[in-house]
């Protein structure tokens, strides 16, 4: 027998048995009628479907927006799911408002999940910037208005919110008398508590067919194969998701998100920009769903966070049953999605050395639109200097090869050399022997090899710009 889900949906309780692995999307429409959150590519792509999701975490709950058509219904289990319905209890909220009065809509269509994610942003921070406000729509397309004015309504309920809300004591609380939702959400703490209470003993223990994570890569490739298959949730499975500092390694859970990686104190000490460069990572609620475990599981030869951690020369800690083994990344992929992983077996843990001080770390990704795109070609480097010697580098390069793929022979060619424009040439030189790109949509495979070089130069330009000169390369 399947195992009952309880949760919330905006103000009502819910008790099914339907197929864990239903698309959120599909039971908040087919099963509730909550016909606001709209249908649109099914892919991630588009928004219409995002709602919010709250997390009980010690007596509050924190929200984050996601894309419900990616979004298995079975993780919703013991939380508080929002859609627009539950935005408002009669009068118009603050956002629905102001999207009125800057004539932010016209079909419609794309109107609620604009307004569910500008609505996500207020509740799940304290400080508000009209600029952070608008990029929290960066999921969010509209085909009709024209984004100018929607930018505008997210400004405006800014302005507002700003004004109305100086006291975040109780930032519910505030958030309600502010007019941003209804007074029901002060209730939903005690009511999650009891539910998750009741759910003690009714925890899933599924024999799987499918592993699913963050479900970004599956429910796009597999939605409907996945209903007809016994599936393993992995986030509701004690799959962890921190990230810890020990015995100078860094430790992430395979359940760690990207955004988990953007908020985690411990990465931005280790690496204080690559927060900013993740958020070029699909969108905001994909990079709430997307795991690293996920990431590196799908093969994708131009996967960001793989190109990252081969880098970094980082191990994976694979687990069946109680068994344990590590394989350094850089031999876990045999060929294109081709991976050395076992039957039943999982991604536990994947980890690192934390860099030396005076080291350096640099990502670049070039897609076709900078935002919500997968990368036409990526590339990590991590290098180690003594005065203007490269003691150690490792590269990585994305969407060059039919795997993600270490840059062997180029990061052995540096090592040693002295920093300079012509250790740097003759490297993207070599870097072209150890790769085999081929001609799609991205582009082709000799556009994606000039890319490739060129990202090669922009390492060294950004990360020594008093040592590399961009005019000399040029
Ligand atoms: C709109 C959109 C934009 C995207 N943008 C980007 C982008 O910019 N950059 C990028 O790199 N990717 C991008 N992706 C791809 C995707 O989001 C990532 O690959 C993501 O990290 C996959 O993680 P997940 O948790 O969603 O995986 P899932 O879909 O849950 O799983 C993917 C595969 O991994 C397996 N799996 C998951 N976790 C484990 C584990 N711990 N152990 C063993 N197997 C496991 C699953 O069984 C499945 O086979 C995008 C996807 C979409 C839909
Ligand atoms: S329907 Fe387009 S993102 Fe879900
Ligand atoms: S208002 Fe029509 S798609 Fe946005």
């Amino acid at each position: 027998m399947k195992n009952k889900l309880k949760f919330i949906c905006n103000k009502d309780e819910i008790g099914t048995f339907v197929h864990p692995g239903l698309s959120l999307m599909d039971f908040l429409r087919n099963n509730l009628a909550l016909t606001g959150t709209k249908e649109g590519c099914r892919e991630g792509d588009c928004g219409a479907c995002t709602v919010l999701i709250g997390e009980l975490q010690g007596k509050q709950v924190q929200y984050h927006s996601v894309n419900s058509c990616l979004f298995p219904v079975g993780d919703v289990n013991g939380k508080h799911v929002v859609t627009v319905e539950g935005l408002n209890d009669g009068g118009l909220s603050v956002v629905q408002k102001a999207f009125v009065d800057e004539g932010a809509s016209q079909c419609g269509f794309c109107t609620p999940g604009f307004i569910v994610s500008l609505t996500g942003y207020f509740i799940s921070n304290k400080v508000y910037s009209a600029i952070d406000a608008a990029y929290s729509m960066d999921g969010n397309i509209c085909r009709c208005t024209g984004h100018s004015s929607i930018i505008r309504a997210a400004k405006r309920s800014t302005e507002i919110l700003a004004s109305n809300i100086t006291n975040h004591s109780d930032h519910i609380l505030s958030l309600i008398k502010g007019g941003l939702i209804p007074s029901y959400f002060s209730e939903i703490p005690s009511r999650l508590k009891i539910i998750k209470q009741q759910q003690i003993d009714e925890s899933e223990k599924n024999i799987s067919s499918y592993f699913i994570s963050g479900g970004t890569d599956l429910f796009v490739q597999k939605w409907e194969d996945i209903l007809n298959n016994d599936i393993k949730l992995l986030s509701s499975n004690g799959l962890s998701s921190s990230i810890k500092e020990e015995n100078g390694k860094c430790i992430i859970g395979a359940n760690a998100t990207v955004t988990d990686l953007i908020n985690s104190p411990i990465i931005s000490k280790i690496f204080p920009s690559l927060g900013e460069q993740l958020k070029l990572f699909g969108s905001l609620p994909i990079r709430n769903m997307a795991t690293i475990g996920g990431n590196i599981i799908n093969a994708s030869p131009i996967a960001d966070m793989t190109n990252i951690f081969l880098a970094l020369n980082s191990t994976l800690r694979l687990k069946r049953e109680n068994k344990f083994r590590e394989i350094p990344l850089r031999d876990f992929y045999k060929g294109y999605k081709s991976i050395d992983l076992l039957d039943g077996e999982l991604i536990d843990e994947i980890s690192f050395r934390i860099p030396k001080e005076g080291s350096y770390f640099n990502f670049e990704k070039v897609s076709q639109r900078t935002f919500l795109d997968i990368a036409s070609a990526n590339s990590s480097i991590y290098i180690e200097l003594d005065n203007s010697i490269i003691t150690n580098c490792s590269l990585s390069a994305g969407g060059v090869a039919p795997i993600p793929l270490y840059l062997k022979q180029t990061s052995e060619f540096l090592s040693g050399k002295e920093l300079n424009y012509s250790s740097i040439s003759e490297a993207a030189t070599i870097t072209l022997t150890e790769i085999s790109p081929i001609s799609d949509a991205r582009g082709s495979a000799e556009y994606k090899s000039i890319l490739l070089r060129q990202l090669i130069y922009a390492h060294f330009i950004k990360l020594f710009p008093d040592k590399i000169n961009i005019k000399e390369i040029a």
